[in-house]
C-alpha cells in the first residue's frame, strides 16, 4: 500500500509529534507525601526536552477523590491540593512552552465524581427535577423498581446502575455508571451538561494550554431507548457499530460543536480521542476534518509481536485516517494497559521486542505517544501485594482482575533505595521492585545500550533526518516475517518481528544506518526482533 496522508503538506504540530504521557501520580514528586505532582513534572522539563518530546499530555490533575486515579473529577476548574494549585499549573505551562514542549491536558466529560455539587445536588432533589436530569437517573424494573432499569454492566465490573434513597412510595430510582459509582455518567442530551463543557473548554484555553486528550470520547451518548445489552454487543472491549451505549452517531455532534470552540482560538490547537472502538473506519469518524484532529489508534496497541498483525493495523489506520484526511497515530502503552515489554513476552525477549518496536512506531508517519517509563522499559509489576491495590477494577471484580495497578508503579529515577528520587524520601503511593534501581534514569544515562539512549537516540534522529517529514509509507518486498517500507527516497525502515534471521531486501543492501534496536553485524541479515532506520539513496541527515 502506498498512502499520502496530506500531499499540500501541513504545519500542524500534531501530525508528527511525539507527546508523552505523564501519570501525573507517579512521575515525580516535589514534596515527599509519595504522590506525583505539578512541582514534580516541572522539576524533570529539563529530562523531557533532553529525551526530545515535543507535548506532554498530563493526566488528571483536578479536585478530585481518587476513586479512579483522578477520572473522578470534582471540579474541573481547579487542581487537586494534592497535586498543586493553578498557579503551579501556570507556572509548569508557561516552563515547559518556554522549552518548546506544548501542554495537553485530560477532559473528562462523560462522568463526573460522585463529589462534583452537580452529583450532590442532583441526589438532594426529587426525581425528574432539572438537579437530576443533568445526570442519567431512570425508575428500577419489577415491583417496586427494585431492579437495574437495565443490564448494562461497568467497565470496572458490576452493575452499571446504583441506586439511590427514593422518596417513600416512589419506585426506586437509579443512576447509570459506566465506570464506578464514584463516576455518574452525565446526560448528553441536556443543553446545560454541553453548555457546561464548551465552557470549561474556554477555560484552559483562556489559560493557553495546546490541546484535549478527551477520556473515554465514544461514550457520552447512550441510545435513548436503553435496550438490554445482548451478545451482539460485549460489555467490555473495543465497541462494535450499534452498540447502546458505545460510539452512538449523536456524539459527533458533540465533537463538531467543540472543534468550532477550538477553532475560534489561534495557536493551532489539538484533540485527541480515547475511543475505544471496534474498526478503523468508526475511529475515523471522530477524526472528520470538523471533528477531532486525532484519536489513538488501539489497534497497533493491541497487534501481538507478529508482522502480519502489525502491518495489517498500520495499514488500516493508514487508509481511514487518510480517507478523512486526518495523521494517524501510534501508541505502545498507557495507564490502562500492560506494560508493552510484558505484553511482549517480558524479560529479555520482552526488551529486545520493545526497543524494535519503537523504531518501528516511531518510524511511521503521524504523532506517536510514549508512556512515562517506555523510555526506561519498564516492565509491569505483576505482583504488587493485594493490600497496596488501588484500581477499582481489583476490588469490583472481586479480585478476578487485578487492575492497571501494575501500569502505574512510580517511575525510578536515581538512587540505591525506594522511592529511587521519585521523591525526596522513601515514599511512593505504589512500591516500586527492588530491580527498579537498575533501570533508573540515571543508571540508563550512564550505559549507551539502554533503552534511554535508544529512546534519545531515536528522537533525535527523527528530528534530524528529512525523511520523517514526510507524510507517506510505502511497504517494500521482503521475506514473510519482515515489515519493510521507506518514508520516502530516503529513509528506510525495517523490523524483524519474526524469531529467525532473516536476509534483508536486496534494494537496501548498502545502505547507511542511522539507527538500530540493537547493535548489527552487517546488513545482510537482520536478527530476530530487531528493527533499523537506513538512510537511503543519499538521504543522510540534514536540516
Ligand atoms: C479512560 C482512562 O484512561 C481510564 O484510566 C479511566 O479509568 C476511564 N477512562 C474512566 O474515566
Ligand atoms: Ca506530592
Amino acid at each position: 500500500m502506498t498512502g499520502r496522508l496530506n500531499p499540500a503538506g501541513h504545519p500542524s504540530w500534531w501530525r508528527h509529534a511525539v507527546i508523552y504521557q505523564i501519570y501525573i501520580r507517579s512521575f515525580a514528586d516535589a514534596n515527599g507525601d509519595g504522590i506525583g505532582d505539578l512541582a514534580g513534572i516541572e522539576s524533570r522539563l529539563g529530562y523531557l526536552s533532553d529525551l526530545g518530546v515535543d507535548a506532554v499530555w498530563i493526566t488528571p490533575f483536578y479536585p478530585s477523590p481518587q476513586a479512579d486515579g483522578g477520572y473522578d473529577v470534582a471540579d474541573y476548574r481547579a487542581v487537586d491540593p494534592v497535586f498543586g494549585s493553578l498557579d503551579e499549573f501556570d507556572a509548569l505551562m508557561a516552563a515547559a512552552q518556554g522549552r518548546g514542549i506544548k501542554v495537553i491536558v485530560d477532559l473528562v466529560p462523560n462522568h463526573t465524581s460522585s463529589a462534583h455539587p452537580w452529583f450532590r445536588s442532583a441526589l438532594a432533589a426529587a426525581p425528574g427535577s432539572s438537579e437530576r436530569a443533568r445526570y442519567i437517573f431512570r425508575s428500577g424494573r419489577g415491583p417496586g423498581g427494585a431492579e437495574p432499569p437495565n443490564n448494562w454492566v461497568s467497565v470496572f465490573g458490576g452493575s452499571a446502575w446504583t441506586p439511590v434513597p427514593s422518596p417513600r412510595g416512589q419506585p426506586q430510582q437509579w443512576y447509570l455508571h459506566l465506570f464506578a459509582p464514584e463516576q455518574p455518567d452525565l446526560d448528553w442530551t441536556n443543553p446545560e451538561v454541553r453548555r457546561e463543557f464548551e465552557s470549561i473548554l474556554r477555560f484552559w484555553l483562556d489559560r493557553g494550554v495546546d490541546g484535549f486528550r478527551i477520556d473515554v470520547a465514544h461514550g457520552l451518548v447512550k441510545d435513548p431507548a436503553m435496550p438490554d445489552l445482548d451478545e451482539r454487543y460485549p460489555s467490555r472491549g473495543p465497541a462494535p457499530t450499534g452498540h447502546p451505549y458505545w460510539d452512538q452517531d449523536e456524539i459527533h455532534d458533540v465533537y463538531r460543536s467543540w472543534r468550532a470552540v477550538l477553532d475560534e482560538y489561534g495557536g493551532n490547537r489539538m484533540f485527541v480521542a480515547e475511543a475505544w472502538v471496534a474498526s478503523t473506519q468508526q475511529l475515523a469518524r471522530y477524526v472528520r476534518p470538523d471533528e477531532l484532529h486525532t484519536a489513538f489508534n488501539f489497534d497497533f496497541l493491541r497487534a501481538a509481536w507478529d508482522a502480519d498483525e502489525l502491518r495489517a493495523a498500520i495499514d488500516s489506520s493508514f487508509e481511514s485516517m487518510a480517507a478523512v484526511g486526518a495523521a494517524p497515530t501510534w501508541v505502545l502503552s498507557n495507564h490502562d494497559v500492560v506494560r508493552h515489554v510484558s505484553r511482549y513476552g517480558g524479560g529479555e525477549q520482552g526488551e529486545r521486542r520493545a526497543r524494535a518496536a519503537v523504531l518501528l512506531m516511531l518510524a511511521l508517519p503521524g504523532g506517536a505517544y510514549v508512556y512515562q517509563g517506555d523510555e526506561l522499559g519498564l516492565p509491569e509489576v505483576a505482583d504488587l501485594p493485594d493490600e497496596v491495590l488501588q484500581d477499582p477494577t481489583f476490588l469490583r471484580t472481586g479480585g478476578a482482575s487485578r487492575g492497571r495497578d501494575g501500569c502505574r508503579v512510580p517511575i525510578p529515577w536515581s538512587g540505591d533505595k525506594p522511592s529511587y528520587g521519585f521523591g525526596p524520601g522513601a515514599a511512593s503511593w505504589l512500591p516500586q521492585p527492588p530491580q527498579w534501581r537498575e533501570l533508573s534514569v540515571t543508571r540508563q544515562s550512564e550505559r549507551s545500550a539502554s533503552m534511554l539512549h535508544l529512546y534519545r537516540g531515536a528522537l533525535e534522529a527523527r528530528r534530524r533526518h528529512a525523511g520523517f517529514r514526510s507524510e507517506s509509507l510505502q511497504w517494500i518486498d521482503a521475506e514473510p516475517g519482515m515489515l519493510a517500507f521507506r518514508r520516502s527516497e530516503r529513509l528506510t525502515c525495517l523490523v524483524n518481528a519474526s524469531e529467525l534471521t532473516l536476509p534483508v531486501p536486496n534494494e537496501v543492501r548498502g545502505a547507511e544506518v542511522i539507527l538500530a534496536s540493537i547493535p548489527l553485524r552487517d546488513l545482510e541479515r537482520l536478527p530476530p526482533a530487531c528493527a533499523v532506520w537506513l538512510a537511503t539513496a543519499g538521504g543522510g541527515a540534514d536540516g
